[in-house]
């Protein structure tokens, strides 16, 4: 199967091609009858999301959430939350509504269809969470997450976010600067890049199962000096709660100056690198999807326009701002090249 489809790109508006979430439930409803009862995704579609658990693949219970925020999982770290805001970071539009950021997801690993991502979250145990530091450092290791939240400290910040899809949301997230946790692990001269890595669950994430055509686990990648940056934030809440599970519990990264494909959910492995390393989509699509992906109005998508962009929960479209309106912290990054196209 996975040689001869060719792996689908981020959906377009629905106006513009087939939706593959067309193609993915076509797929899943294939494999049900196959089975001969309703795959876990077809289920979610179909059936009512009131109940606490259903049948799933093979006639295992799996269970439901049954609202978008109860897929905050149990988190030991509670009492941080909500943390105080940082007044550096202002936005230029009202904050998304928090019911319409929960449910309009691009989590690959559990299901293409946006709208149904904290559906399919039931099965995945997103705390305790580990996440090993490894590679070019002198004080790598196996770091827990509630460990580090108590450690570094949580402040919340209110970012833009923008999507390579044309969409964008204004979310308050609470984490830490990720430069806090490099300090801690001493990166060594030689590293010059860094790499994430999510996890690799298919028992817990139908869309690992079934999707078998792309190359798990997700991988996506910085140059240090992009990583150090003070707006490169790990997030591990939004709206002064935890992470909900469809927003990459219990641990991310946000880098609200470049495509939100860039940001990578769910984090179990950071590497320090002295090689530039490979990344999730640009292995895809590489004439679509470049290493640095900053967001830049001038520089069409291959497929469609980047110059405007629509809020979520909004019927509103707005300009698209070069580095999404970061420039002040991150345009001495990068030269002419990077910023005229896909590198
Ligand atoms: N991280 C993982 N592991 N898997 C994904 O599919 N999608 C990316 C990014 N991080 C993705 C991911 C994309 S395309 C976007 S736009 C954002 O997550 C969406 O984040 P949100 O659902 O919290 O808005």
């Amino acid at each position: 199967m996975a040689n001869i489809i060719v792996p689908p790109g981020w959906r377009l508006p629905e106006s513009l091609a087939t939706p593959e979430s067309v193609y993915w439930n076509r797929r899943r409803f294939i494999k049900g009858i196959g089975l001969g009862v309703a795959a876990v995704g077809l289920g979610a579609c179909s059936q009512s999301s009131e109940g606490a658990s259903s049948e799933g693949e093979e006639g295992v219970a799996v269970e439901r959430p049954d609202h978008p925020l109860a897929t905050i999982p149990d988190t030991p770290t509670r009492d941080l939350y909500p943390a105080d805001a940082s007044d550096r970071f202002t936005l230029d539009r009202p904050l998304t509504d928090r019911i319409v950021a929960a449910t309009h997801n691009n989590f690959y690993e559990f299901t293409t269809d946006k709208d149904a991502v904290w559906e399919h979250t039931g099965p995945f145990q997103a705390r305790p969470w580990t996440v090993e530091i490894t590679g070019e450092v002198d004080r790598g290791g196996v770091f827990d997450v509630a460990d580090l939240e108590r450690q570094i400290g949580l402040e919340e910040r209110l970012y833009r976010f923008r999507c390579v899809e044309a969409w964008a949301m204004a979310v308050p997230w609470t984490g830490f600067a990720f430069h806090e946790l490099v300090r801690r692990v001493e990166p060594r001269s030689t590293a010059r890049y860094v790499r994430f890595i999510t996890f690799d669950r298919p028992d817990e994430a139908v869309g690992q199962r079934e999707q078998d055509w792309y190359e798990w686990p997700y991988y996506e990648g910085l140059r240090m000096d992009e990583a150090m940056n003070e707006l490169a934030f790990v997030a591990t809440g939004i709206y002064g709660e935890p992470l909900p599970k469809q927003h990459g519990a219990p641990i991310r990264l946000v880098l609200p100056w470049k495509y939100g494909f860039k940001s990578p959910k769910s984090v179990v492995r950071i590497e320090f690198l002295q090689e530039r390393p490979r990344t999730f989509w640009s292995d895809l699509r590489p004439d679509e999807y470049g290493f640095y992906s900053n967001v830049n109005p001038d520089v069409p998508h291959p497929r469609w326009s980047q110059s405007t962009e629509e809020m979520i929960g909004e019927d509103l479209e707005r300009e698209t701002l070069v580095h999404n309106g970061y420039g002040e912290w991150v345009a001495d990054l990068y030269d002419a090249e990077v910023m005229r196209g896909i590198t």
